[in-house]
């Protein structure tokens, strides 16, 4: 026997980058610093970053009911806190961290109609889940977004929709 030729095959490893949540579904509001309105500045939960929060026309007018109305698009920009000497999150006289890198844009839609391709597992009821990079390019990640805010039924799965009526009325 001769030569053994092996042939190349183009192995076609689809590399699934983990797109946080479902940008193929819920697409980034290029306007919305624009066109939404900043209602809250909180630090995060987990002690390390600061959330600033948008939400559009259509949330704003509906914040007085219990929920709010289809067409409704909250955004969170996450910044990482600016760490002091000794490690911790500097804060400022409002008791606010103060921002340090910004690092990512996520956004919550409320539709009734999505895509049925959407699996519901994927969304808090209504909610539609996505994050983004700086630049509204999607971003990877690996958490299930609508674990967390899937049992606060009372508050429409938002974290802040107290922070959103008070800033309404
Ligand atoms: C570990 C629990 C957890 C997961 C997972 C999670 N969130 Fe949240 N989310 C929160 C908390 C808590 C807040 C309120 C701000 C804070 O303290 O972090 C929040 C706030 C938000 C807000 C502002 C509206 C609101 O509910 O107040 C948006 C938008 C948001 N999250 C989108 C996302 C997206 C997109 C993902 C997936 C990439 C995600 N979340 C995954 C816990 C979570």
């Amino acid at each position: 026997m001769n030569k053994i030729f092996y042939t190349l095959l183009a192995l076609s490893i689809s590399v699934l980058a983990n797109a946080g949540g479902n940008p193929e579904h819920v697409s980034f509001p290029e306007a919305y610093k624009t066109e939404y309105a900043q209602y809250d500045t909180r630090n995060r939960n987990n002690g390390k970053q600061v959330a600033v929060m948008y939400a559009n026309k259509i949330a704003i007018d509906s914040a007085s009911n219990a929920k709010l109305a289809e067409g409704s698009k909250i955004i969170m920009e996450v910044y990482k806190a600016k760490l002091g000497e000794d490690g911790k999150p500097v804060v400022g006289a409002d008791g606010i961290f103060e921002k340090g890198a910004f690092a990512a844009i996520a956004v919550m839609e409320k539709k009734s109609n999505w895509d049925a391709n959407f699996d519901a597992k994927e969304r808090a009821k209504d909610w539609g889940f996505a994050i983004y990079k700086t630049d509204g390019t999607p971003k990877d990640n690996d958490l299930e977004c609508a674990s967390c805010h899937t049992p606060l039924v009372e508050s429409d799965y938002m974290f802040s929709y107290s922070s959103l009526q008070n800033f309404s009325m």
